[in-house]
């Protein structure tokens, strides 16, 4: 019998991702999603890829009730993996409560159900947000949690704090996977990220206007204190990210963790600047970029990048993909989703 496990918001960009590695290595998904910011044919998608069509369920985690009843149809569950989220941090400053809402009541339906049905594996989806400036670089999982500069950051630091307290009071256990700034798409170009309206984030902002949905790139700064004036991430492939869940996953279930709430920071462990990304994208898509200088975004940190060795030693993970391939496989889905091949 497959190890049966559910993954919330797995029609998402990381969720989907996911939804794949865990088919690949031989468990049995049951996606639950309000697609508020995904589609139902990712499900097709993922078909396609795996050969196998993962359970879906259209559930809003928001809701106590349609949770439970969720969790009253699927009781063989060996875990659960918590994606369902907003995750805009510009969007969480102008409404807030509806961040908290969502991803609180979300997070707390989903524990209540597992506490009440004895499902005792979670793994949670947080951020490196929690770190926000850090005192010193690379940054590793002891160092402090600073106060979160959006609503959304303090959705994962509270998140992270109801787990830790779900925990000391029951037998739950939890693998909370702090990402640094997860990009690029799936090898098979049939699953990436579908920002709703102007995208947010760097890299889908990349492709959309290399692909002419996007007039100009703006880069946000070019007078930090970095070798090159813009800020410095580390940047890591969803698929990377993907196989750093099953390892979590794994450990979990063959009963291996040595501390019921356990967190790892997952990057790549090397930092690169907005303008090295562009560069990049430049090199493996042979398009040039139209870009410009634009004022600081208010909120960036100049520069994060993580120390990775607990998640290598203790997970045996490792992230494998480099900046060329992210930049290469984002830029793949960008054009098959321009040429219509996707939806
Ligand atoms: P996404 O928006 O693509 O996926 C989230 C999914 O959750 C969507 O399919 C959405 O429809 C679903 N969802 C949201 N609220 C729900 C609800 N109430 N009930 C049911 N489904 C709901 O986002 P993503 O980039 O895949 O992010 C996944 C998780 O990873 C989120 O928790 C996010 O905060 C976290 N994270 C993302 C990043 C990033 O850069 N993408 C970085 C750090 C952490
Ligand atoms: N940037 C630009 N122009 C853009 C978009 C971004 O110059 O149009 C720059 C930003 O200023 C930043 C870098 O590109 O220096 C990366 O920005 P992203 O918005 O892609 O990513 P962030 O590091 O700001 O935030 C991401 C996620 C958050 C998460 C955070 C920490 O979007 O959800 O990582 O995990 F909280």
């Amino acid at each position: 019998m497959k190890n049966k496990i559910l993954v919330t918001g797995g029609t998402g960009y990381i969720g989907s991702h996911i939804v794949v590695e865990l088919q690949n290595s031989g468990f049995a998904v049951v996606i639950a999603d309000n697609l508020c910011n995904s589609k139902k044919e990712i499900v097709i998608q993922i078909e396609k890829i795996t050969g196998v069509k993962p359970d879906f369920e259209l559930v809003d985690l928001k809701d106590s009730g349609a949770t439970l009843q969720l969790f009253e149809k699927h009781k063989d569950l060996s875990g659960v993996i918590h994606f369902a989220a907003y995750k805009a941090v510009g969007e969480s400053m102008e409404f807030p409560l509806i961040y908290y809402h969502n991803n609180l009541f979300s997070l707390i339906n989903t524990l209540q159900a597992m506490l009440k049905h004895n499902i005792n594996n979670f793994v949670f989806s947080s951020s490196c947000t929690v770190y926000g400036d850090p005192d010193s670089l690379p940054v590793d999982e002891k160092a402090v949690v600073k106060p979160p500069i959006s609503p959304y950051g303090n959705t994962k630091q509270i998140s992270e704090e109801i787990i830790s307290d779900t925990i000391n009071t029951s037998s739950l256990q939890s693998i909370s996977l702090r990402y640094f700034n997860p990009v690029g798409a799936h090898s098979s170009g049939l699953i990436g990220e579908l920002p709703l309206g102007v995208p947010n984030n760097l890299v889908p902002f990349i492709t959309q206007t290399a692909i002419g949905k996007r007039d100009v790139l703006k880069v946000f700064g070019n007078d930090y204190p970095t070798p090159d004036g813009t800020c410095i991430r580390d940047y890591i492939h969803v698929e990377d990210l993907a196989k750093a869940h099953v390892a979590a996953v794994e450990r979990m279930i063959g009963q291996k963790q040595k501390e019921n709430c356990e967190i790892f920071n997952l990057g790549t462990g090397a930092g690169n600047s907005v303008l090295e990304v562009i560069k990049t994208f430049e090199k493996t898509s042979g398009v040039k970029l139209r870009y410009q200088f634009a004022d600081r975004r208010p909120g960036d940190i100049p520069e994060v990048w993580a120390d990775t060795s607990l998640a290598n030693n203790v997970l045996g993970w490792k992230a494998r993909k480099n900046l060329d391939d992210m930049m290469r496989s984002a830029w793949i889905w960008e054009q098959n989703l321009a040429k219509g091949k996707i939806f």
